[in-house]
């Protein structure tokens, strides 16, 4: 393999280019009966997948993007050899690794959104457009590409969106901290932060370690792909606002608690940069809003706890070597799914809501799982490790949060679930290039 540029070209616009705000988007799986279709939807699905180098999409302002389960590939015939260079946790699939990722009771596998976790799930399609019009005519290609064709079967459907305001179902700003990327020309969000090797999140590229990430086989088909993992989480909106109120004796004071856990207020201002109010101006200011490290002068989590969510997906500076805070970043595109529970309800209306989680990377193991079962449902980066994620970790019930405070730490005790996992997959997108491969087998 050569150092070489990024092959903006070749890598699917979903794996790099920022998405648009506000924005719709649909989730559509498909099933693939007969091989030879399956092909034949790659080669035409090659033809209406943006590239990160398009400035505008071959749909006008609405792209949709393509990946494929270890079930998918199977069912495409790819050769063994080459199924065989796959990673054994993606070649397992999400449902499979369960007690890794936390997925117990509730959120077990069992009890997911069926065909979600199957051997169903082939291929994931993904549209998103600025406005239902856009997105209803990326999806009418996207349809056209297999709705003539015998053999495929589209299975599932999830609509999301995110709101002009970026607010997720809990009531906080999304979408802010994301990684810079080398040779992407896409800018980070943070100044103090430098961009990181493309080879995080583009297979074919040196990572932050210096080594070329492992590959699948043939070149053809792993250069410029990435993985993908597909989490569809329920929020229990209803009952993370009773617990802010349960365990306040104020608004003010369930705001801050709020801003505790998150590491940010809903507004999306940091408590790094205002830790005794709210924000708004500083939450909605992209230049400002995510500019920041923690070891300077909160060395100890004081204004933003070293539990709080933000902090432990991203400790930036706090560990000693931030290269075992590089090697775990990710890209991540969360889109809320399901109207917002109107401000101020108590009790849980019955209807879903939550976030179709995304991530992309080049390694489920190093980054999503790392992440998800060391700093989400572990505490030990933060030297409590019976302490999980209070936002999204598997609490059950009897989770802790406890939080440096002068004069005396806060201690929040029982912690529910705020989040059940309904399912998801672990998928590859390959680049265009691949796509085209994967139409052309012959075997
Ligand atoms: C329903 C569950 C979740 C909700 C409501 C949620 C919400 C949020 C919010 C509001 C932010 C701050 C905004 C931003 O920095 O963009 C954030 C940041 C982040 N979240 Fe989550 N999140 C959830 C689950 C997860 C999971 C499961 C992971 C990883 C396994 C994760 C990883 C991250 C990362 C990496 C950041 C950026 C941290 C930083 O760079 O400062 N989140 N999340």
């Amino acid at each position: 393999m050569s150092e070489s540029a990024l092959e903006l070209e070749d890598i699917q616009s979903g794996v790099l280019s920022p998405r648009p705000s506000p924005y719709v988007a649909t989730y559509i799986l498909l099933r693939i009966d007969d091989r030879k279709v399956g092909r034949e939807l790659m080669t035409k699905l090659s033809t209406v997948v943006a590239s990160c180098a398009d400035k505008t999409s071959p749909a006008g302002d609405a792209w949709v993007s393509v990946s494929l389960s270890f079930h998918g590939l199977k069912a495409l015939g790819v050769p063994q050899e080459s199924l065989d260079s796959f990673p054994p946790e993606f070649q397992q699939g999400m449902a499979a690794r369960a007690h890794e990722l936390g997925d117990g009771g509730e959120s077990s596998p069992q009890n997911w959104e069926k065909p979600l976790g199957t051997k169903d799930v082939h291929v994931v399609l993904t549209a998103l457009s600025p406005n239902e019009e856009k997105l209803e005519s990326v999806l009418e290609r996207a349809r056209n590409t297999y709705v003539t064709l015998q053999g495929i079967q589209a299975i599932w459907r999830q609509n999301c969106h995110a709101l002009a305001t970026e607010r997720e179902p809990f009531g906080f700003r999304d979408g802010i901290s994301h990684p810079a990327v080398e040779g992407s020309g896409i800018p980070g969000t943070n100044s103090r932060e430098r961009p990181l090797k493309a080879g995080e999140f583009v297979l074919g590229y040196r990572d932050e370690i210096g080594n070329f990430p492992a590959m699948p086989k043939p070149d053809t088909l792993g250069r410029n792909g990435t993985y993908i993992v597909f989490r569809k989480l329920h929020q229990r909106v209803a009952t993370f606002r009773k617990y802010l109120k349960e365990n306040s004796s104020s608004l003010e004071e369930e705001e801050l608690l709020a801003a505790k856990m998150m590491g940010r207020w809903r507004s999306g201002a940091p408590l790094a940069l205002t830790p005794e109010h709210d924000n708004p101006e500083l939450g909605a200011d992209p230049k400002l809003n995510n500019d920041f490290l923690f070891q300077d002068n909160d060395a100890k989590g004081f204004l933003t706890p070293p539990g709080s969510h933000i902090r432990r997906m991203n400790p930036r500076d706090s560990l000693r070597d931030t290269t075992n805070v590089n090697i775990h970043r990710m890209i991540r595109r969360g889109t809320a799914y399901g109207p917002p529970l109107p401000d101020g309800v108590l009790d849980d209306d019955g209807v879903d809501r939550g976030l179709m989680f995304v991530f992309i990377g080049a390694s489920l193991r190093r980054q999503f799982e790392f992440v998800q079962s060391e700093w989400v449902n572990n505490g030990l980066l933060i030297g409590a490790p019976d302490e999980k994620d209070p936002i999204s970790g598997a609490n059950n019930g009897v989770g802790k949060f406890i939080f440096p405070r002068k004069p005396f730490r806060k201690s929040l005790q029982n912690l529910p679930n705020f989040v059940v996992t309904r399912g998801g997959e672990y998928c590859f997108m390959p680049g265009i290039r691949a796509l085209r491969w994967l139409g052309d087998l012959d075997t």
